[in-house]
């Protein structure tokens, strides 16, 4: 379709094959899933069938979690965290800035440290809970935890969640960039209260996602209105959407993690061939696909242009707003405050394996110039 080499699948993926056909065929189901004739039933059913691949995928009971359809992560983000009077907030300052932004909403908003390896102080989440209780017996603590960075792949061992897990605290897990990127994405731990995904970042359509959410957690409807997904999130539902969540997570089980690593790994040879720039997502620690690094003397900004020049759409490590770069929270966060303005991303997906040379050539041309 056109001549650009796409490497920036941590901000939103493609479509997938399978979603391309299905969508070209335009033979889909356009009823609502709440009426009650045989075609809205129709609609419902494939809503069903989804709900019941999405629970087998992940390998989880029913009965434990609710499974909600919604327009992102962002928005169940924003639903899941409603603070009552003297609930405290623990997050870190790498998350996304839809669970940064929750801060503002909670007296008690505590950023949890990680170190320069981007990984979480679990004793401090520890002191702080134990803390906080002390003082607000009857309070509650609830935790965003980002399993993997979006800046940098960095992936967080959330083993230590049944040491935090109580009564009163409340885990929620943004799990937006593990699809098919980590080793264990479907296995997930049930100490969390909640996971959020958003399908556009594994090859199904924009404005949709999923939580599970644990059965019995006090949710509080962002949206009210009808009593669609029993009245949790008001509005009519998507059909044709949840379709495309379906089919992208059915080829996610064939995504070519392997491949899509040994092209990290060539790619982290030309950075570190450079003297110039720095390695920040530690290549043990990180995800499948994603490479985040430093210019140790020049800001994204400028560098952003020479990548694209060369056809190649990459990131900055930090979110782009009006077309300037902020500085990044991950490298803030992990003690690079000196290069905050400095950081790329690479995040490579599966259609970059077919040009796997062009890339690493037009790459090595880049990094050589940096
Ligand atoms: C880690 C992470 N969390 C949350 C979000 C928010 O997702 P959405 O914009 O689809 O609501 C993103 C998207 O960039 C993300 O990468």
């Amino acid at each position: 379709m056109n001549s650009r080499i796409y490497l920036d699948y941590n901000s939103t993926s493609p479509l997938a094959k399978s979603v391309i056909d299905f969508l070209a065929k335009g033979d889909f189901s356009y009823a609502n899933p709440s009426s009650i004739h045989k075609s809205g039933k129709d609609a419902r059913r494939l809503i069903n069938q989804v709900t019941n691949q999405i629970f087998q995928t992940f390998h989880l009971d029913p009965k434990v979690y609710d499974l909600y359809f919604h327009s992102g992560a962002t928005e169940f983000i924003n639903t899941f965290f409603q603070f009552k009077k003297d609930d405290a907030y623990l997050f870190s300052a790498a998350d996304h800035k839809a669970a940064l932004k929750q801060g503002e909403k909670c007296k008690y908003a505590y950023p949890i440290s990680i170190d320069e390896n981007g990984v979480l102080d679990i004793d401090q989440i520890k002191e702080r809970i134990k803390a906080h209780l002390k003082s607000y017996p009857h309070s509650r603590v609830l935790i965003n935890i980002q399993w993997v960075n979006s800046e940098t792949g960095i992936i967080q061992d959330l083993s230590f969640l049944k040491e935090i897990k109580q009564e009163n605290v409340f885990i929620h897990i943004d799990a937006v960039q593990s699809p098919g990127k980590i080793d264990d994405w479907q296995v997930l731990n049930e100490y969390a209260d909640a996971y959020s995904y958003s399908a556009h970042k594994f090859g199904a359509l924009k404005g949709l996602g999923f939580s599970f959410c644990k059965v019995g957690y006090p949710l509080e409807p962002l949206l009210i209105g009808g009593d669609q997904q029993a009245g949790n999130r008001a509005g009519t539902e998507n059909p044709l959407g949840v379709m495309t969540i379906g089919l992208a997570l059915e080829e996610l089980k064939h995504y070519p993690r392997l491949e899509i690593r040994k092209l990290k790994d060539e790619v982290i040879n030309l950075i570190k061939s450079n003297e110039n720039l720095l390695l920040v997502s530690d290549p043990q620690n990180s995800n499948a696909n994603t490479i985040c690094f430093v210019d140790k003397h020049n800001r994204a900004d400028g560098n952003l242009i020479k990548f694209d020049l060369q056809g190649l759409d990459i990131s900055s490590g930090s979110a782009c707003s009006a077309g300037s770069v902020e500085p990044s929270a991950a490298l803030l966060a992990m003690g690079h405050e000196q290069y905050a303005q400095n950081g790329l991303r690479i995040s490579l997906g599966p259609d970059n394996l077919e040009k796997k040379d062009l890339i690493l050539e037009k790459l090595k041309k880049v990094i050589a110039s940096l």
